[in-house]
Parts: C-alpha cells; structure tokens; sequence
C-alpha cells in the first residue's frame, strides 16, 4: 500500500530533507526547569482544568481527578449486593490475582514458588496487557558508570520530585537483580559482540540503562512470563473479569465477585489475599486522546479499589508519550518508541526546525509537541490531525546503515505496510495516551494502605514514578513490585483464616452517592471500551 500526502506536506518534507545534516549536527538546547514548569502549565494536558473534577466521594474526595474518571469512580455496581450467596463460593484460593498481564504474572510465579494456591483470573487473554505492547526497554543500573543512587536521582526529578521514596528506593535498588532474573527464565536481551547488554538513554536519563530486545522488549518478557506460568500450570481463568472486590466482616480483602465476559455469568471467588495488577487506563481517552494500550486497559482496578474503601494517589497526572503515530489514520495514536530518539532521531516542525531536545522527559517533550502544534502554528496538518515530524532517516545516518532494521525492527515493519520507510523518510507524530502514573496508594509491602490482605502490583498501583514516569521504569515495576506483591501476598496468606464474607461496602457506596446528590446511571468497572455509536478519540 501506498500514502499519498497532500502538497503541503510534500513542501514541509522537503524542508526537512534540507535541514537534515544541519539538524544532526546541532545539539537542541535543554530547557531550564523554569522553562519546563513554565510549558508544561500552559501545554500539558494534565493542565487542562476543564478536563477536570472534583471527587464528592470517597477515600479521595476532594481531589481533583480527569471527569471520564470521576464518572466511572462515582458510578453504581455491575451487581446488586443481595442477589450474590457469599455463603457458597464457587471457588477458594490462597491469593486471587486480578489480571493476567506482567505484574499479574510475575506475582503468580512468585506467589507459587512461596507454595501458595493462585489462582489468575483475566477478563480478556493471558498475557493481554500493556505489557505486551511495551517496546522501548527496561532500565536496571548495572554498568560500571552508573548506580541505583543515579537511577533514583534520574527519576525522582523526572517525577516531579513526587515519587514516595521508599517506593522509588525498591524499583532502583532491586533493578539489577530483576534483569539477571528475566534472562534466567529466558528473556533474550540485545548484547554487543562482547556479551555485554546493549543499553541506550531514554529522556531524562543521565547514564545509558535502558536493556531491551530490540522494539518489542514486552513482548520478549510477556512470551516468557507467560510460559513460566503454563509450565507451573498455575490456574487462570480467561475471558473472567473481576466487578467488585469481596470484604470479610473486618474489612479485609478476602476475594472477588467474577463475571464470565461472554454469558455475563457471576461466580464468587473467596480468596486469603487478592491482588490486583489490572492495568492501566489507555482506553478511557482522556480528553479524546487516541491511546498507545491495548484494548482492556479501562481503569478497572481504581474502581474495583476505590468502591472498596482503598486510597489512590496522583491519579490526576497522565502520561501521554509524545510519538504516537498522526499517520495514517490506520494507526493513529499506536507507539513510536521513544528508542527511536535515544538511537538519534530528532522532533523537527513544519519547517524543518529542530524545536525540543529529543531526550527531555516525557511531560516536557510531550508539551512541547502540542505548542508547536497550536500556539506556534508549526505542526503539519494531516486531515483531522496534526502532527510533528520525526527524522527516522537520522537514526542510519547516525548509527549506520542496518541500524533501523536492527534495532527497531517492528517500527520500520509498522511503517513499510502504509509504504512509508522509516530509514528513508520521517514519520508524523503527536502525543498519545500511554500510561497512568498515579493509581491504588500502595505501601512498601505492595498492600494496599487501606485494606489489608488487598495488594497492588503494576500500573495499577501509584506513587512508584511520582507525577511522571521515566522510559522503561514501567516494565521494570511490574516485575520488582510483582515479585513482591506475590511473595508478601502468599506469606500472609499462610497466617489467615477468613471470616464471613461481605459486599456491605456496595450499599455504603450507594447511600454515600445519594447524600452526595451524585445521580448518575455509570456502572463501572467499565471493562472494555465503547467504540459504538461513532463514538471515536479525536486528536486534541
Ligand atoms: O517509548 C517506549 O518504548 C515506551 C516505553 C515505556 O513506556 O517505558
């Protein structure tokens, strides 16, 4: 297939072409912090004060949070409390783990190595998940010239000075290990013709520590996590979402209710631990972004949490990559890694201007787009959308010949099948909706600080990253605070005997909306995405 772009867009390439070998020479400025506060006030989304209300309900109320997700938090049950028998479980379990993605995988292997009963349940396949989606890497401070110290210097300031350090400690201070750990379960990662890892920058790292398997690392680690638990035959039930958490009569986790997806059958699930590693929130499209996740990524968990009594924490601030895909259409808001800019390619406007330094984080790149794209008028009109160039071609003329096709392989697949290849022309980009940094405030035992016996592991949970995440921190979460929230969810699970079960937390919900004078006829969780109706993300 071929793309045929309109005249203007064939000028703007043109200049780009010209600037080119310019561009590759010149070294963009970095702002300075007051630069970036300063861009990110008046550009980032998470800004936007009209996208945003106020919690009237909750562990949380008061806090100010995206509206698509007020409405599904303050939102009734998928169930009536009384037409469910907790008396008769259809199943027990020693830990109920709640999604079937990385975190979730992890934390069933470790739960089993710790002689635990676990049980997966997963409302779409094992392994759909944001993890299998992830392209770019996975940091661990593991060479000579860098240290967990510099890891955590990195991304605490790239979060926003907000992380909860013990948090933050973990993740860093656990990295290396984590990645000796993948490799022995089988993950193959890049490595010179030395042996040693091949590592790369991701924005706003001061040291190369990003490990990956080419463009499509999650995939790498999905594959193998997945394998690990077929062989441990650990159970997992597909097509299965969790609607509501169960309580025992002291408020403690102690299962969940099920829903088959297809017959919309319940089940009751009793449980001595859940976990939850459900994922992040993509297919909400906050404010009509188009979104880089994969089809199930709906907030579940923080409602599945929140009706419960549990806290969450910065679930205001989001993550939009800046490289989302503009064109084509067939693909508009899927991944660009950010690989692509560690490996040289820099963010060029219409007229072929170098505007952003290529490497700052995420937040700071991503606004950057979206003013160059409005207020400054530079970006490239492409029908509905706009979009930034990104110049691919550098990345060969940079690291060689072959440098495409043997480290981001998958990009110049996605691209060569709407005829456009990434090694000999730039690609239109704008930011996409990619990741949540905030979610279920976890302790450093990966529990919930609310409910006991309730953990958290992956996206789900929030205060790792801070107001946001830094590249390759997210596959590096899942595996550290999976690991633990498996090991710490089958070790407590020895020591439980449970109580009588309840949903009393549902009926008190339900009066809290009604004095709140909340009416509304959202039921949550929300499970997959609507599409119908023409109901589509636009380009903001
Ligand atoms: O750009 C990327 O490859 C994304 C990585 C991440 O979100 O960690």
């Amino acid at each position: 297939m071929h793309h045929t772009y309109s005249e203007k867009i064939k000028e703007s390439l043109k200049l780009v072409e010209a600037m080119r070998e310019k561009n590759i020479m010149s070294e963009p400025n970095r702002m300075t912090s007051e630069q970036k506060n300063n861009l990110l006030a008046s550009f980032h989304p998470d800004y936007n004060e009209k996208y945003f209300d106020t919690l009237k309900i909750g562990p949380n109320k008061g806090d100010r949070v995206p509206v698509e997700l007020a409405n599904i938090l303050q939102s009734h049950s998928r169930i009536k409390p009384d037409s469910v028998d907790l008396t008769k479980p259809d199943f027990e379990t020693d830990v109920l783990i709640i999604g079937g993605g990385g975190a979730g995988a992890v934390a069933a292997i470790e739960a089993n190595n710790a002689g635990a009963n676990v049980t997966i349940v997963t409302k779409l396949r094992m392994g759909d998940s944001n993890t299998i989606m992830a392209e770019g890497g996975i940091q661990a401070a593991d060479k000579p010239n860098d240290s967990p110290e510099i890891h955590f210097l990195d991304a605490f300031g790239g979060g926003h000075f907000a992380a909860k350090r013990e948090l933050l400690a973990k993740l860093v201070y656990n990295a290396p290990e984590t990645i000796l750990w993948l490799e022995k379960l089988g993950v193959e990662f890049d490595k010179d013709d030395s042996g040693d890892m091949s590592t790369t920058h991701g924005g706003g790292t001061s040291r190369k520590r990003m490990h990956a398997a080419k463009d499509y690392t999650g995939a790498e680690i999905m594959r193998t996590l997945r394998d690990e638990v077929i062989n441990r035959q650990i159970n997992v039930i597909e097509y299965t979402s969790a609607i509501e958490l169960v309580l025992d009569k002291k408020g403690n986790a102690a299962g969940a209710i099920l829903m088959n997806m297809e017959s919309g059958k319940l089940m009751v699930a009793k449980a001595k631990t859940v976990i939850i590693a459900t994922g992040g929130a993509g297919r909400m499209h906050y404010q009509g972004f188009p979104t880089s996740n994969h089809y199930g990524a709906t907030a579940d968990g923080l409602v599945l949490g929140y009706r419960a009594g549990a806290k969450l924490i910065y679930v205001e601030t989001l993550q939009y990559h800046p490289t989302g895909a503009a064109y084509p259409n067939q693909i508009l808001g899927s991944l660009v890694t950010e690989k692509a800019r560690s490996l040289g390619a820099k963010l060029v406007n219409k007229k072929g201007e170098v505007f952003v330094h290529p490497l700052e984080t995420r937040d700071v790149t991503t606004a950057a787009i979206i003013r160059e794209c409005s207020a400054c008028d530079n970006g490239v009109d492409v029908g509905d959308c706009r979009g930034a160039w990104l110049d691919t071609p550098m990345i060969e003329k940079i690291g060689g010949e072959g440098t495409i096709q043997k480290r981001i392989p998958a990009m110049l697949r996605m691209f060569q099948k709407y005829g456009i290849d990434i090694r000999k022309e730039p690609i239109l980009v704008y930011p996409t909706l990619h990741y949540q940094n905030g979610g279920l405030d976890i302790d450093e035992n990966c529990m919930s600080t609310s409910i006991n016996n309730l953990f958290v592991a992956g996206e789900v949970a929030g205060g790792i990253h801070g107001k946001n995440r830094l590249m390759g921190n997210s596959l590096l979460d899942i595996i550290v605070f999976g690991r633990s929230a498996g090991a710490n969810a089958a070790s407590i699970a020895k020591q439980i005997t449970l109580g009588e079960l309840t949903l009393s937390h549902i009926e008190k919900y339900e009066e809290e909306m009604l004095s709140a004078g909340i009416t509304t006829s959202a039921v949550a969780p929300k499970l997959l995405p609507d599409y119908t109706n023409n109901k589509k993300s636009t380009q903001k």
